[in-house]
């Protein structure tokens, strides 16, 4: 099972995102929070603003969209080059038909589920994506306290994606630090954003190396 370690760029200088996206090279993929301020209490950007992101982020994007209505806008992100495009599961009334749709595109599809989601309901459904993303915190906010209540949902997703054999990726978002990782990838997740762990470090590249080292030791 590979590491990947995705920074959020929530928690970054938006006043310096060419900057603070060369200051994450080292990283393997930019996790870009797109909020709405409806689906989540918060708002970031949106398209015209990933676009630009996507042009001068030396790694590819991971979009994640806490947004409303997602079949609607989701595949946008696919089409202007997101490697991998996270939509909560809340958010879709066809959850399958746009998972079909941002693979079309050319992006992974990847299924995000707040705390209180289960995964159950999912998992005869998990050969159409390419992600489970599993929130560790309520979407909204960077710098909020990693939730334990969700690791025993890391440790069934993980199980149902060996039993099924498939090359599905676990995507933890929420609170991931030196202090946690090591709890989340022994529940079995291998994709772990962090933000405010790397963005309040004093050097983003080294918070990188160092949680890459913790979670593959
Ligand atoms: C929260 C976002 C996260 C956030 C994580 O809703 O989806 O990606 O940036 O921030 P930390 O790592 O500080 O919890
Ligand atoms: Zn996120």
């Amino acid at each position: 099972m590979s590491i990947h370690i995705n920074p959020s760029i929530l928690s970054c200088d938006f006043a310096d995102l060419r900057g603070e996206l060369a200051a994450i090279a080292n990283a393997d993929m930019a996790h870009v929070d797109v909020m709405d301020n409806h689906f989540v209490p918060n708002l970031t950007f949106g398209p015209p603003v990933v676009e630009r992101i996507r042009d001068v982020s030396p790694i590819p994007l991971d979009a994640h969209l806490m947004i409303a209505d997602a079949d609607r806008h989701a595949p946008v992100y696919a089409e202007l080059g997101c490697a991998s495009v996270s939509f909560h599961v809340e958010a879709s009334a066809a959850p399958v038909r746009l998972a079909r749709e941002i693979r079309r595109l050319g992006a992974r599809a990847s299924l995000a589920l707040r705390p209180a989601t289960p995964i159950e309901p999912y998992i005869d459904l998990l050969g159409e994506f390419d992600q489970i993303l599993i929130m560790t915190v309520e979407p909204g906010f960077g710098g909020q306290s990693f939730l334990d209540v969700c690791l025993p949902k890391i440790t069934r997703t993980r199980k149902a994606i060996s039993a099924s054999g498939l090359d599905i990726q676990l995507q933890v978002d929420g609170g991931v630090s030196a202090k946690t990782v090591e709890r989340v990838v022994e529940a079995g997740a291998n994709v772990l954003v962090a933000g405010s762990a790397v963005y309040g470090a004093e050097s983003p590249g080294a918070a990188i190396d160092e949680l890459r080292a913790l979670a593959t030791a």
